[in-house]
Protein backbone atom coordinates (compact mmCIF):
# COMPACT_ATOMS: atom_id res chain seq x y z
CA UNK A 1 0.00 0.00 0.00
CA UNK A 2 2.74 2.62 1.21
CA UNK A 3 4.87 1.97 -1.47
CA UNK A 4 2.08 1.73 -4.31
CA UNK A 5 1.04 5.26 -2.86
CA UNK A 6 4.62 6.29 -3.07
CA UNK A 7 4.97 5.37 -6.55
CA UNK A 8 1.50 7.22 -7.09
CA UNK A 9 2.44 10.80 -5.42
CA UNK A 10 6.48 10.54 -7.32
CA UNK A 11 4.91 9.95 -10.53
CA UNK A 12 2.40 12.74 -10.26
CA UNK A 13 4.91 14.64 -9.73
CA UNK A 14 5.76 14.91 -13.71
CA UNK A 15 2.12 15.83 -14.55
CA UNK A 16 1.96 18.56 -12.33
CA UNK A 17 5.42 19.91 -13.79
CA UNK A 18 3.74 19.10 -17.12
CA UNK A 19 0.63 21.55 -16.87
CA UNK A 20 2.79 24.08 -14.35
CA UNK A 21 5.27 24.62 -17.46
CA UNK A 22 2.43 24.52 -20.53
CA UNK A 23 0.27 26.56 -18.21
CA UNK A 24 2.73 29.29 -17.67
CA UNK A 25 4.06 29.37 -21.14
CA UNK A 26 0.69 29.57 -22.57
CA UNK A 27 0.09 33.11 -19.91
CA UNK A 28 3.49 34.54 -21.35
CA UNK A 29 2.40 33.99 -24.54
CA UNK A 30 -0.84 35.10 -23.98
CA UNK A 31 0.90 38.27 -22.49
CA UNK A 32 3.58 39.10 -24.87
CA UNK A 33 0.83 38.27 -28.22
CA UNK A 34 -1.65 40.77 -26.23
CA UNK A 35 -4.90 37.81 -27.24
CA UNK A 36 -7.89 38.38 -25.43
CA UNK A 37 -8.53 35.85 -22.43
CA UNK A 38 -9.16 33.06 -23.70
CA UNK A 39 -10.88 29.19 -22.80
CA UNK A 40 -7.20 27.28 -22.99
CA UNK A 41 -5.88 29.58 -20.01
CA UNK A 42 -8.91 28.43 -18.09
CA UNK A 43 -8.50 24.55 -18.59
CA UNK A 44 -4.36 24.79 -18.38
CA UNK A 45 -4.77 26.75 -15.21
CA UNK A 46 -6.95 24.74 -13.64
CA UNK A 47 -5.47 21.28 -15.03
CA UNK A 48 -2.97 22.72 -13.04
CA UNK A 49 -4.15 23.55 -9.55
CA UNK A 50 -5.94 20.45 -10.40
CA UNK A 51 -3.34 17.34 -10.37
CA UNK A 52 -1.21 20.06 -7.65
CA UNK A 53 -4.55 19.36 -5.20
CA UNK A 54 -4.52 15.75 -6.20
CA UNK A 55 -0.69 15.83 -5.16
CA UNK A 56 -1.80 16.94 -2.07
CA UNK A 57 -4.18 14.67 -1.65
CA UNK A 58 -2.27 11.34 -2.42
CA UNK A 59 0.66 13.24 0.11
CA UNK A 60 -2.04 13.36 3.11
CA UNK A 61 -2.33 9.50 2.07
CA UNK A 62 1.07 8.92 2.33
CA UNK A 63 1.32 10.73 5.51
CA UNK A 64 -1.49 8.45 7.04
CA UNK A 65 0.08 5.56 6.38
CA UNK A 66 2.72 6.31 8.89
CA UNK A 67 5.76 7.73 7.23
CA UNK A 68 5.74 10.98 9.24
CA UNK A 69 9.73 12.87 9.71
CA UNK A 70 10.33 16.04 10.85
CA UNK A 71 12.25 16.51 7.98
CA UNK A 72 9.03 16.63 5.79
CA UNK A 73 7.61 19.85 7.60
CA UNK A 74 8.82 22.33 5.11
CA UNK A 75 8.24 19.74 2.40
CA UNK A 76 4.25 19.82 3.12
CA UNK A 77 4.13 23.56 4.10
CA UNK A 78 5.53 24.85 0.92
CA UNK A 79 3.58 22.42 -1.35
CA UNK A 80 0.38 23.68 0.60
CA UNK A 81 1.29 27.22 -0.17
CA UNK A 82 1.70 26.14 -3.91
CA UNK A 83 -1.48 24.87 -4.31
CA UNK A 84 -3.06 27.88 -2.95
CA UNK A 85 -0.77 30.32 -4.99
CA UNK A 86 -2.06 27.90 -7.51
CA UNK A 87 -5.84 27.85 -7.16
CA UNK A 88 -5.83 31.93 -6.87
CA UNK A 89 -5.50 33.33 -10.90
CA UNK A 90 -8.29 30.40 -11.72
CA UNK A 91 -10.92 31.56 -8.91
CA UNK A 92 -9.74 35.38 -9.35
CA UNK A 93 -10.58 35.28 -13.08
CA UNK A 94 -13.34 33.00 -12.81
CA UNK A 95 -15.76 35.93 -11.22
CA UNK A 96 -14.05 38.74 -13.30
CA UNK A 97 -16.23 39.19 -16.25
CA UNK A 98 -14.92 38.01 -19.60
CA UNK A 99 -13.36 41.64 -20.72
CA UNK A 100 -11.52 42.27 -17.36
CA UNK A 101 -9.80 38.75 -17.46
CA UNK A 102 -5.91 38.59 -18.32
CA UNK A 103 -2.74 36.00 -18.42
CA UNK A 104 -0.48 37.84 -15.98
CA UNK A 105 -1.86 36.98 -12.68
CA UNK A 106 -1.80 33.63 -14.45
CA UNK A 107 2.13 34.03 -15.31
CA UNK A 108 3.32 35.60 -12.06
CA UNK A 109 1.28 32.71 -9.59
CA UNK A 110 2.46 29.64 -11.78
CA UNK A 111 6.25 31.00 -11.74
CA UNK A 112 5.34 31.56 -7.76
CA UNK A 113 4.09 27.92 -7.53
CA UNK A 114 6.36 26.19 -9.69
CA UNK A 115 9.00 27.63 -7.73
CA UNK A 116 7.60 26.56 -3.94
CA UNK A 117 7.24 23.00 -5.62
CA UNK A 118 10.94 23.01 -6.68
CA UNK A 119 12.27 24.39 -3.09
CA UNK A 120 9.69 21.49 -1.57
CA UNK A 121 11.33 18.68 -3.60
CA UNK A 122 14.70 20.03 -3.04
CA UNK A 123 13.84 20.06 0.89
CA UNK A 124 13.79 16.24 0.83
CA UNK A 125 17.09 16.10 -0.35
CA UNK A 126 15.74 15.02 -4.67
CA UNK A 127 16.18 16.63 -7.48
CA UNK A 128 13.20 18.20 -9.23
CA UNK A 129 13.01 15.67 -11.75
CA UNK A 130 14.84 12.74 -9.65
CA UNK A 131 13.42 9.46 -8.10
CA UNK A 132 14.85 7.29 -5.64
CA UNK A 133 11.97 4.94 -5.61
CA UNK A 134 11.30 5.03 -9.51
C1 LIG B 1 1.03 18.74 1.49
C2 LIG B 1 1.21 17.93 0.50
C3 LIG B 1 2.25 16.85 0.48
C4 LIG B 1 2.55 15.90 1.43
C5 LIG B 1 1.85 15.68 2.75
C6 LIG B 1 3.64 15.10 0.91
C7 LIG B 1 4.21 14.04 1.56
C8 LIG B 1 5.28 13.31 1.07
C9 LIG B 1 5.85 12.15 1.72
C10 LIG B 1 5.33 11.55 3.04
C11 LIG B 1 6.87 11.72 0.96
C12 LIG B 1 7.75 10.47 1.23
C13 LIG B 1 9.10 10.86 1.75
C14 LIG B 1 9.96 9.63 1.87
O1 LIG B 1 9.77 8.90 2.84
O2 LIG B 1 10.77 9.41 0.96
C15 LIG B 1 6.97 12.58 -0.18
C16 LIG B 1 7.89 12.47 -1.19
C17 LIG B 1 7.90 13.20 -2.34
N1 LIG B 1 7.02 14.22 -2.66
FE1 LIG B 1 5.53 14.92 -1.48
N2 LIG B 1 3.99 15.59 -0.33
C18 LIG B 1 3.15 16.64 -0.63
C19 LIG B 1 3.14 17.39 -1.78
C20 LIG B 1 3.98 17.17 -2.86
C21 LIG B 1 3.92 17.89 -4.12
C22 LIG B 1 2.88 18.97 -4.46
C23 LIG B 1 4.93 17.40 -4.90
C24 LIG B 1 5.32 17.78 -6.30
C25 LIG B 1 4.53 18.30 -7.19
C26 LIG B 1 5.62 16.39 -4.15
C27 LIG B 1 6.70 15.69 -4.61
C28 LIG B 1 7.35 14.70 -3.91
C29 LIG B 1 8.49 13.95 -4.42
C30 LIG B 1 9.17 14.19 -5.77
C31 LIG B 1 8.84 13.02 -3.44
C32 LIG B 1 9.97 12.02 -3.52
C33 LIG B 1 9.47 10.75 -4.21
C34 LIG B 1 10.63 9.93 -4.75
O3 LIG B 1 11.56 9.65 -4.01
O4 LIG B 1 10.56 9.59 -5.94
N3 LIG B 1 5.01 16.28 -2.93
N4 LIG B 1 5.98 13.54 -0.10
Amino acid sequence: MFTGLLHAHSGLRYLVLLFGVLALGYALWGMVSRRPYDKGMRILGTSFAGFLHLQVLVGFFLLVSGVFQPMLIGHIFLMLIAAVVAQIPVSVMRRRPQEERSYAPHAVATLLALGLIWFGVLSIGRGLLESNIL
